[in-house]
């Protein structure tokens, strides 16, 4: 290996291990930490981001990004590690430092402002710091530049190589299809009973059998752990993955589910291979991709027949109040479909209209179409023709998530992008894998969970979504693999036809 490459793959690597440690911070602020060091931890986190950003848009980096990228005999893998430094270090160079200081300010007062104007239910007195915090993005976006639209630089943090007009036409088609049939199951007479998920789950019990569950789908222990958050999340990757969840101990569903869902991106994390540890080779792709894979075990899998036919035995000896439970009976009862107003609360059926309603409204305002004083009534109008639900106040519609506050503009729509991606994903890996789902009816993830390593979590950021996605199944982004998974499987909850 020359001189330059080594010397760039040390810098490289010393970034990953910073950023492995913000990650632990960050953990710990949100599990252990002791309420007197809630200070300390901010001050420690800017430090680290500030060294972060420092040792990436320094002029060593520049200059071997400069010269590497120039080099034609640079093998394939150093290549994809060269191409995604070079992005990062494009990105952090571009953005100057007073314009991250007024965002991380303003990020601070917006927060606090829609705190308080969530629980007012006014949206007016937040929607000052909304439109200066909107603007301050529009401001990155023309730093970081786009070659079509402005939206497309803030996606391009959280969704790599996306662009707006992809998501725009993919969203309109999955929108227009999915519309009746959410309101097909919404308006037919079958009324799902949910009880058996409900009861008396002392947390003890419910956290032995988390703990069942995640290791038999191939959580790795040795290398990751599980503890108690109020905003459950994954942390960490390759041998330190830390998950967390929350339990209610009167339902089931949130810590089940919860924990499932974090130990599909822990399991993606801890996929990574070996030799590429702390480089962009060991990274996940995007966050659609990281999602696709929380989605798939959480929903596809952990909300079928099949893994309960294995699971509610282990359930029933854990909590014998269980023991007269029918499995189909339960599968439905973690099935339920229902109108809300909640994005969070929404089940898998209704909650890509939620996401979509979000990226209609980010993508008007980046487009000039829409002023941030006319966000609610956009908001509510669109609302009610997709879910038939007229939105009583601001709190229970626009004013409920955190994300625009914080400037994560961009984000939202890598939910929905995680559900097209996971089911495309898995439509695949049922072909590839004969006698897939009477696999996790004996209790063996394992035919799954290699497949998902082989294809998608060992390549690392080697492609970006959609290519990995053409690779892997053979077709470009497909929202009807999607539809055709809801319309068997609802069908069935709601023995209508779809
Ligand atoms: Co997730």
């Amino acid at each position: 290996m020359d001189k330059d490459y080594s010397d760039f793959l040390g810098l490289v690597k010393e970034l990953g291990a910073l950023d492995q440690i913000g990650g632990l911070l960050t953990w710990d602020e949100e599990t252990y930490i002791p309420p007197g060091a809630v200070p300390d931890r901010a001050i420690q986190k800017a430090a680290l981001t500030g060294i972060v950003h420092e040792r990436l848009t320094s002029k060593k980096m520049g200059r071997l990004l400069s010269v590497l990228k120039k080099r034609p005999r640079l093998a394939p893998d150093q290549r994809v590690i060269v191409r995604e430094m070079a992005r990062k270090h494009k990105r952090a160079t571009a953005i100057p430092k007073e314009l991250l200081q007024e965002i991380s300010k303003t990020e601070s007062l917006a927060m606090q402002a829609w705190v308080k104007a969530r629980k007012a239910r006014d949206y007016r007195s937040f929607e000052p710091l909304l439109r200066k915090m909107l603007g301050l993005k529009a401001r990155v976006a023309e730093c970081v530049g786009y070659e079509d639209r402005p939206y497309d630089a803030l996606l391009d943090e959280y969704e790599p190589y996306m662009k707006t007009a992809e998501v725009e036409a993919l969203f309109s088609r999955f929108r227009d299809k999915l519309v009746p049939v959410v309101s097909r199951i919404l308006d037919c007479s079958t009324k799902v009973d949910d009880s058996p998920a409900r009861g008396d789950f002392p947390e003890e019990g419910q956290r032995r059998f988390l703990m069942e569950i995640i290791r038999q789908t191939g959580y790795d222990l040795e290398r990751g752990r599980m503890d108690v958050a109020p905003h459950p999340f994954t942390v960490g990757s390759m041998r330190d993955v830390r998950i967390t969840v929350r339990y209610d101990p009167h339902d089931l569903r949130p810590a089940v589910f919860g924990a499932i869902h974090e130990a599909g991106h822990g399991m993606y994390e801890q996929g990574y291979l070996e030799k590429y540890y702390h480089t962009p080779l060991a990274e996940s792709i995007s966050l659609g991709i990281h999602e696709s894979q929380s989605r798939m075990w959480e929903n596809i899998v952990g909300r079928g027949l099949p893994f309960w036919r294995h699971f509610l035995p282990k359930l029933q000896g854990v909590f014998p109040s269980m023991s007269g439970v029918r499995v189909e009976d339960f599968q439905r009862a973690v099935n339920t479909v229902k109108r809300s107003f909640i994005r969070v609360e929404a089940d898998e059926v209704t909650y890509n209209l939620h996401v979509m309603l979000r990226f209609e409204v980010e993508n008007a305002i980046f487009s000039g179409k829409l002023k941030t004083p006319e966000i609610p009534g956009f908001w509510n109008e669109r609302f009610e023709s997709y879910l038939g639900l007229r939105v009583p106040d601001d709190a229970q519609g626009c004013l409920q998530d955190i994300h625009w506050s914080i400037g994560a503009l961009g984000y939202f729509p890598t939910y929905s992008l995680g559900t097209i991606y996971a089911t495309q994903l898995y439509d695949k890996a049922k072909k590839d894998i004969p006698g897939l789902e009477d696999q996790f009816a004996q209790g063996n993830f394992g035919g799954l969970l290699g497949w998902l390593r082989k294809n998608v979590h060992s390549q690392g950021k080697r492609y970006g979504a959609s290519d990995l996605i053409k690779r892997v199944t053979g077709e470009g982004l497909n929202e009807d693999h999607f539809l055709r998974y809801l319309k068997q499987k609802y069908g069935a909850i709601y023995g209508i036809s779809l």
